[in-house]
Order: structure tokens, then C-alpha cells, then sequence
């Protein structure tokens, strides 16, 4: 990444030139062949778009709202992360995501399975195209996304270039996770299709009751409006950045980075909307702005966000 010292070899994987580590190369390609249940369910975001927020909610919808379990198990481990479950080191591994390995040992786990990946489309399991299983997208605003991912490489890595810079490489598709916008647009095409639901960030801070009655209508669950409530209260975001089973509070201090409860730091960090209008500088809204305009409205004649 930009600006680090011990920088890890990015590579570009696809038809897109998805950037990700170059390490990663042997998991994408074993992800093409992750074998599909029916029954799973897939959270599927670009990076820093709510996806854990999402897999909170939708893993509690699966299973019952079991808040004692939810509470107690990390999230890593009840929701594994497909292309990187591998790759964690093995003390991590053992600690905190008690050995679960989604691509070598998928077999073992449980059903019905609430998995997390960051790759595009193309990268994805074969099989999600033929056996269909429920895919839940969340998109948020790309300004916004690229600031919260500004602060999660200053707190996940040495990362300590500038700011601006850091957008611009984000712009440029140049930094891991992007391009962020095709990403989006992929799934964006795909919203209307039955097996898949399409949410956005600024749609659940806006009315989390709202997409939690949607997502529980997705996945066929009944939820009654007391059950609505004690869950959108379980994922506000005060009780979300006190939760050790979903803030990785626990992984930050094994790499030596804490919590800074004051500030606006950790993993789940601020949590909210326009940021990006605010931090970026004038001209970089304008370009960020046309693009998403470019890639949305002049592509397929609509956008998640009104720009
Ligand atoms: P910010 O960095 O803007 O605060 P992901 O899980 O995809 O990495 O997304 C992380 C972003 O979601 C962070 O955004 C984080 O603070 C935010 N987030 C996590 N839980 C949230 C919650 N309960 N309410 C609002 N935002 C939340």
C-alpha cells in the first residue's frame, strides 16, 4: 500500500484488474471453486461498505436472534470471510477464528453458512451463477467508502501517506479493493434478479428498521416489530463499537494497534453519512461525483445515490 514502509506486492486479478495482495493469488483461484450450498447465504461488498454491520444483522436473522451466541462467538468465526480465511496466520487462526478454513475445509461447516467476500463478481464462486443461493450486496456512497478506507489502512497497516493522495490513488484504482464503482455496477445490473438484494449503507443509517424487516422478507424469515427493535438496537452503532465479538478489537491488539475510545478511531469507526464531502477537497468531490454519475446514471440510467 501507499506510503508503507513493508509494502505487500499488489497484483490484478480479472477482466477488471480487481487490485488485491498479490498473495491472495492462490485463494481467488481455489474461491472459483468453493463448492456452493443451496441454502447459503452470501454477504458480498466492496470494502468498508458495512459488510459487518450487514453480516451482524443478517447472521442474527439466520440463526434465530440468538444474541447470547452472537455475542459470545466472533464474528469471524459465524460469518468466515471466503477468500481470506486461509490466509490468516495461524495464531490469529487459532484464537480467534478457531481454525475455521472456509475454502479447504467448507465441508465441515455447518448449514446454513452466512459467508463474507469483498470480490467482484467475476472472482466469486462459479457455482453462485448456477445454484443461485441468496446474495445480499451493500453499496455505499464512493466518497465515503474511500475515506473510511483511508482510516482503515492508518489503523490496519503502517500505511502514512497523505490524504489527498490517498484519494487520488483510490480514484486512480491503483490502491487494493478498487475499482470500487465497477464493483458496484456489476451488482447493481443484478438487484432485480430474486436471489439477490441490494442494500446500501446510507439506507440502513437512514432506517435500519426498515432494511431489517427487508432482509428477514429476503431470507424468508418472519420477525415480529419487538423483534425488529431489539435487533436494530443490538446493531446501533454505540453497542456495536463495544462489542469485542464484531469490533476486532481483539485482532487490532494482536497487531499491536488499541482502541482509542474517545476519538473516532478503531475499526468501527465513526459511522456516518457525507463524510467524504467534508474530507475531500473540492475538486477531488467533483471528480469522485462525475464518476459515479459516469458509471451509474450514463451506463444504465440509474444510481444508488443522488449525486
Ligand atoms: P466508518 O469508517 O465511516 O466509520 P466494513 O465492515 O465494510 O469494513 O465497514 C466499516 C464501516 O462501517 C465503518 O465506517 C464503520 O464505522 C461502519 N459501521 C460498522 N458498524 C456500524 C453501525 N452499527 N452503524 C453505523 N456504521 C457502522
Amino acid at each position: 500500500m501507499l506510503g508503507q514502509k513493508e509494502q505487500a506486492p499488489l497484483a490484478r486479478f480479472g477482466a477488471v484488474g480487481y487490485v488485491l495482495k498479490a498473495m491472495y493469488a492462490d485463494s481467488v483461484q481455489a474461491v472459483k471453486n468453493f463448492h456452493v450450498r443451496d441454502d447459503d447465504v452470501y454477504i458480498v461488498t466492496p470494502r468498508k461498505c458495512g459488510t459487518t454491520w450487514t453480516q451482524e444483522m443478517v447472521w442474527l436473522l439466520m440463526n434465530n436472534l440468538d444474541f447470547e451466541t452472537a455475542m459470545k462467538t466472533n464474528l469471524l468465526q459465524r460469518s468466515p470471510y471466503l477468500e481470506v480465511a486461509r490466509l490468516v496466520p495461524d495464531d490469529v487462526k487459532k484464537e480467534i477464528l478457531k481454525n475455521v478454513d472456509m475454502v479447504e475445509n467448507s465441508d465441515h461447516l455447518p448449514s446454513p453458512r452466512c459467508i463474507k467476500s469483498h470480490l467482484t463478481k467475476e472472482l466469486l464462486p462459479v457455482q453462485l451463477w448456477t445454484k443461485k443461493p441468496k446474495i445480499i450486496y451493500v453499496a455505499r456512497e464512493p466518497k465515503d467508502t474511500a475515506v473510511s478506507f483511508f482510516y482503515h489502512e492508518q489503523l490496519f497497516t503502517s500505511f502514512s501517506g497523505d490524504r489527498d493522495f490517498f484519494f487520488e490513488c483510490f480514484y486512480e484504482d491503483i490502491v487494493a479493493y478498487t475499482p470500487l464503482w465497477e464493483h458496484m455496477l456489476d451488482f447493481w445490473k443484478m438487484k432485480d434478479e430474486p436471489n439477490i438484494l441490494f442494500n446500501t449503507y446510507e439506507e440502513m443509517k437512514k432506517d435500519l428498521p426498515d432494511v431489517i424487516r427487508r432482509t428477514a422478507k429476503f431470507l424468508g424469515k418472519s420477525i415480529t416489530e419487538e423483534q425488529v427493535a431489539r435487533l436494530a438496537e443490538h446493531l446501533d452503532f454505540k453497542q456495536m463499537k463495544q462489542n469485542r465479538a464484531v469490533n476486532l478489537e481483539d485482532t487490532l491488539a494482536k497487531i499491536g494497534r488499541t482502541r482509542d475510545d474517545k476519538g473516532e478511531k478503531g475499526f468501527i469507526r465513526k459511522g456516518v453519512v457525507g463524510e467524504g464531502r467534508r474530507e475531500m477537497s473540492p475538486e477531488m468531490v467533483a471528480r469522485f461525483d462525475e464518476r459515479t454519475h459516469r458509471v451509474f446514471n450514463e451506463k444504465v440510467g440509474g444510481c444508488p445515490w443522488k449525486i
